[in-house]
């Protein structure tokens, strides 16, 4: 049997352990049901912006305690299309309503994007349904210098409509698509520059979306699919990527501005469902 994640009374007792060398890191000995003292919180928060996704395991805590972990980074950011009933706060993912099979990073649409995601792992199937990250910083270091320079100042326009709806039927999907129109008119098209610094690290990541981007600001539709595919393909290279496997009551708090995230559909009609509190995010630095 699981043991308990115990207390965490002192950062001493606070494990990290990377999964790759700059990106993911598993942390352990901390109980995220508990408050947290500031010291351990503050050593949880540098792992996060050190290596961009950061996993909890076995946390049976309440919805409440999850929202509260998300707090102590910032502000909820409000979602309006997967809202839980229970708690407003959080999305209630279930795999009937909402697959994420499409590399993305959520509401890059905003003003403001958020910061981070905090997800949680209510059921999950006993084989399959992972969730894979990639890497922004390490793909923006290790672009040729020829695309770093082309696309140095470009902005790319990213659009509230093209949330998914491919694995919705009848009545359901004609909600979602009326939903989504109607975050259309709320949220118009954006657009934000494709490798921005980051505040705390000073260093740039590609900032693209290959779900929910429309096009590059200036180039023809043509040009700006032929450069955003090129741009994907450095993204998504392995080197770039991890896949965690889910157990029950695992948490994965992933930067949404520095990564991308896929949900690896691949469980058939099993049920899957996670828990999600987004944290808003503050301006986004020009260069
Ligand atoms: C998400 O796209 O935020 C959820 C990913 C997942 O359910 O694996």
């Amino acid at each position: 049997m699981a043991t308990k994640p115990r207390a965490t009374a002192d950062t001493d007792q606070v494990r990290i352990t990377p999964l790759q060398p700059t990106f993911g890191a598993e942390i352990f000995n901390v109980d995220l049901g508990q408050a947290l003292p500031p010291a351990v919180f503050q050593k949880i928060r540098s792992a996060f912006i050190q290596y961009k996704v950061i996993f909890f395991r076995d946390q049976d805590i309440t919805s409440e305690n999850q929202v509260a972990f998300a707090r102590l980074f910032g502000d909820i950011q409000d979602y309006p299309v997967f809202r839980s009933s229970e708690n407003p706060a959080m999305q209630g993912l279930q795999s009937k309503y909402a697959k994420a099979d499409i590399w993305h990073t959520d509401l890059a649409w905003l003003e403001r994007p958020p910061f981070a995601a905090v997800l949680r792992s209510r059921v999950i199937p006993d084989v399959g349904g992972d969730t894979m990250w990639a890497d922004g910083e390490r793909a923006w270091q290790n672009l040729p210098g020829d695309l770093k320079s082309q696309i140095d100042e470009l902005s790319l326009v990213h659009d509230s409509s093209r949330i998914g709806a491919h694995y919705l039927d009848g009545e359901e999907r004609e909600r979602r698509l009326a939903r989504v129109r109607e975050l259309r008119k709320q949220y118009p098209l954006i657009a934000h520059p494709i490798a921005p610094t980051h505040p705390e690290t000073g260093r740039r990541y590609l900032f693209v979306n290959p779900a929910l981007a429309e096009s590059i600001v200036g180039m023809s539709q043509a040009e700006s699919k032929a450069l955003l595919d090129r741009l994907h393909l450095e993204y998504l290279r392995p080197e770039n990527t991890l896949r965690f496997r889910w157990s029950q009551n695992d948490i994965a708090m992933w930067d949404e501005r520095r990564t991308l995230h896929y949900g690896v559909y691949d469980y058939g009609d099993k049920e899957r469902v996670m828990e999600r509190v987004i944290i808003a995010g503050t301006d986004i630095p020009c260069r």
